[in-house]
This record gives C-alpha cells, sequence and structure tokens, in this order.
C-alpha cells in the first residue's frame, strides 16, 4: 500500500482489537465426507444436517473437512493472488475497479467509515448481465458486467476459473444442507441461484501493518451474501464474533478447511432462524496474510424475503422484500466508498 495518513485508519476504541478472545472454544468444525464420499448412509447425513443446524443457529460459522475441493487449487490460487500483489503498485492500478464493473482492484475500502489496511482483487464468478436497480424497482439499461483480468500472473483467469467452479459445487451442496436443517426441501435455496449468479471471489491481501493495535484489516461487518466460504493462509487474523457471548472468537487457520458463514440473504430466507454474524480481521506488524472469500449471491433481480415455509402467526415475516442486486450496485457506484453498514431491520 501507499504511504498513508495513519490517521484514516484508525479505530474507534471499543473496535480496536481485544484481549478477551474466546481462544480455547473454536467455531464448530464438521466433517462434509457423508456428502462428499461415493456411498453415503441416509443416518450419516441427518447427522451431518443436525450438525450444520446448530452451527447455523449458535455460531452463524462452521468450518468444513473432506469438503472434495482439491487443495492444489488452493495452493494455485494464493500463489497466483501472492504474485499479483507483489507487483508495484503501478502494475496493480492497470486493473483498477471502475464504474463499469465491479471487478478489479483497490485499497481504499471503508468498513463503518474507518479505512481497512488492505487490498483487494475482486473477480465475478460468472460475468452477468445486470440491469441496474433503482430503489427496488428495475431500471431498464443493460449491462454486461465483465471481469478484469491481471496480466500477471499470465495463467491467473484459467486458475481463478476452476477454484470457482469448485467453490459453486461446494455452495450447492451447503445450501442443500442448510435448506433440509431448515425443514426445507433439499432443492429449495437452489432455485434462486438457477436463473443467474452475481457470485464474486475477493483476493485480500494484508500487509504487515506498523499499527496493529488500532488499526483492522477489515472492520466489523456482516456478509451480505446468502453465504460466504472463506479461504484463509497459515497466519491467522479472521475474529467471529460469537452471538450470545459477544465475544471475538479468533479462528485458528487450518491448511485445508474451509470457513462458512451465513450471510444476510439467508439471514432473511430464514426470517431470522439463522442470523449473518458480525466478524472483522485483524493485521500484524510482522506478516503479510492473504484471504480468499467466495460470496454466494443468487441472481441480481431476486427478491429477497422471508420463505413462505417458515413463516405463520407465531414467526411472522420480519422483513420487507428487497433485490439482492443492491449489493453489486452499492459496489459500483461512483465514488466506490462502502457504503455504510446496511442494518438489516429494514
Ligand atoms: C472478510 O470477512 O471480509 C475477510 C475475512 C478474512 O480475511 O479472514
Ligand atoms: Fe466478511
Amino acid at each position: 500500500m501507499e504511504e498513508e495518513d495513519q490517521a484514516l485508519f484508525i479505530q474507534e476504541p471499543q473496535h480496536r482489537p481485544s484481549v478477551s478472545t474466546m481462544e480455547a472454544q473454536g467455531i464448530p468444525v464438521i466433517d462434509l465426507s457423508p456428502v462428499t464420499s461415493s456411498n453415503p448412509s441416509l443416518s450419516s447425513i441427518d447427522a451431518l444436517v443436525k450438525e450444520i443446524g446448530s452451527a447455523c443457529k449458535e455460531w452463524g460459522f462452521f468450518q468444513v473437512t473432506n469438503h472434495g475441493v482439491p487443495l492444489s487449487l488452493r495452493r494455485n490460487l494464493l500463489e497466483a493472488s501472492k504474485n499479483f500483489f507483489s507487483q508495484s503498485l503501478q502494475e496493480k492500478k492497470k486493473v483498477s475497479r471502475d464504474e463499469s464493473s465491479p471487478s478489479g482492484y483497490y485499497d481504499t475500502e471503508l468498513t463503518r467509515n474507518v479505512r481497512d489496511w488492505k487490498e483487494v482483487f475482486d473477480f465475478l464468478a460468472k460475468e452477468p448481465t445486470f440491469f441496474p436497480l433503482t430503489a427496488d424497482e428495475l431500471d431498464d439499461r443493460v449491462t454486461q458486467l465483465s471481469n478484469k483480468s491481471p496480466q500477471h500472473p499470465s495463467h491467473f483467469r484459467d486458475i481463478i476459473q476452476e477454484y470457482i467452479e469448485e467453490m459453486e459445487k461446494l455452495a450447492f451442496k451447503l445450501m442443500e444442507l442448510i435448506a433440509m436443517s431448515l425443514g426445507l426441501q433439499p432443492k429449495r435455496l437452489e432455485e434462486f441461484f438457477m436463473r443467474g449468479q452475481t457470485s464474486l471471489i475477493r483476493l485480500n491481501y494484508y500487509p504487515p501493518c506498523p499499527f496493529p493495535h488500532i488499526a483492522l484489516g477489515v472492520g466489523p461487518h456482516k456478509d451480505e451474501s446468502a453465504l460466504t466460504i472463506l479461504a484463509q493462509d497459515e497466519v491467522e487474523g479472521l475474529e467471529v464474533k460469537h452471538k450470545t457471548h459477544q465475544e471475538w472468537v479468533r479462528v485458528k487457520p487450518t491448511p485445508n478447511d474451509y470457513i462458512i458463514n451465513v450471510g444476510d440473504i439467508i439471514q432473511v430466507w430464514s426470517n431470522d432462524a439463522y442470523e449473518s454474524v458480525e466478524h472483522r480481521a485483524i493485521v500484524n506488524s510482522e506478516k503479510e496474510r492473504f484471504s480468499i472469500p467466495y460470496f454466494f449471491f443468487p441472481a441480481h433481480d431476486t427478491e429477497v424475503k422471508p420463505l413462505e415455509e417458515l413463516i405463520n402467526e407465531k414467526s411472522p415475516s420480519k422483513y420487507r422484500p428487497y433485490k439482492s442486486g443492491k449489493f453489486l450496485l452499492s459496489r459500483m457506484n461512483s465514488n466506490f466508498k462502502k457504503q455504510t453498514e446496511e442494518n438489516l431491520q429494514i
């Protein structure tokens, strides 16, 4: 990153990295082999669905093992990411994000109005035809969103595409398990992704930070996706707010697991049965850190609202419908400042 004015990065005292993390008790680790092995038993799938349901309820976060994504793909993409970010700022800015697309490089992200200590490259999992949305309405200006693709490393696009295919497979499996855990038909949530997707993959680079006690790599936020699948490298940094204890829990890096979290869209679909949980990334003064979240989003014009099966007299709908594309729109606005945290109580 460029020489920066330190003041921009300073967090309010209550948001600074705290000392009281519930280190011992990590997020749940869930073995996905019942759905990734060749001949699963029904009882093992049942048990898995229950585990997923409890993790979503208690934490909104869990880690998965035996997920079926080849380790080599993740390693290759991390390597490509390192190569990309190791270039000069001038080179990286050749693929800067601009008004034409939410894809590209930037280093000026704000979370809750404080600068994040990170550099980012965003890439659309599909290149959707996008109808910019104004408020809740569809506009008739059609835009084909396309990806920025760095020259270096030369195989960047192939690697990221291969990785995206695997992320999508895993996301569909998880959506099925989550649907079942909510008592829905297994394919109930899949239908929202069939008309298209606005899923996004993000390469995060957190350079060593000279003042890690007062800054954050990413400030506290919730994800606007349906769900997020995160790969973090061997340097720790992700912290999750435990829902009942309200304490930050550090997620220990594991070389091959993925970290899954419920996003805002599942929170709305489930009418708050599962909540999108606050999380953040801390930085350190010695090591650089890389992470790769994949944000799974339905088609931009999907009307997001609580599912009929999950609302009744006792549990009336808590949300007004909104279009899922508002997320992309907020990333495409002219100054690209991340809009202040959306409060879900709409
Ligand atoms: C994020 O939630 O935006 C990033 C988390 C991480 O880098 O671990
Ligand atoms: Fe996040």
